[in-house]
């Protein structure tokens, strides 16, 4: 869990969000140990804009990875993944771990489910 938040905490610092000035930096764990880190990068044209959670999770699928352990986000406030996120970590993870950490270095632990109870997913398309 430590190298995962720090695998997080340098992404990080790599964040493109010259706009919000908000800074999020995020890693997953792959199953086989494998960290793949992402950072939020914005846009002027603000919409397409990508958070950190999905950068590392696209990026961990185009390495190759498919299956993954847990996931860690930091913020400076300790926020939590955006909606659009919470669907996109339950599509490609399933029911994982969550670390949620702030600056101080404050680490809370939730869940994808919990996160995103009664999910949509790939079961409902038949
Ligand atoms: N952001 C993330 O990277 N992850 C989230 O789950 C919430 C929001 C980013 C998007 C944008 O660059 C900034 O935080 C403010 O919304």
């Amino acid at each position: 869990m430590e190298k995962l938040i720090n695998a997080a905490r340098l992404a990080q610092h790599n964040s493109h969000a010259p706009y919000s000035k908000y800074k999020v930096g995020a890693a997953v764990l792959t199953e086989n140990d494998t960290i793949i880190s992402g950072c939020n990068v914005e846009s002027s044209s603000y919409g397409l804009t990508c958070c950190a959670e999905r950068v590392a999770l696209y990026s961990a699928i185009s390495m190759g990875h498919s299956k993954f352990k847990a996931l860690a986000v930091i913020t400076k406030n300790g926020g939590t993944p955006c909606g659009a996120c919470r669907q996109v970590i339950w599509d490609l993870c399933g029911n994982i771990p969550i670390y949620i950490v702030d600056a101080n270095g404050k680490i809370g632990e939730t869940t994808s489910q919990i996160l995103l109870p009664n999910a949509f997913d790939e079961n409902l398309l038949g």
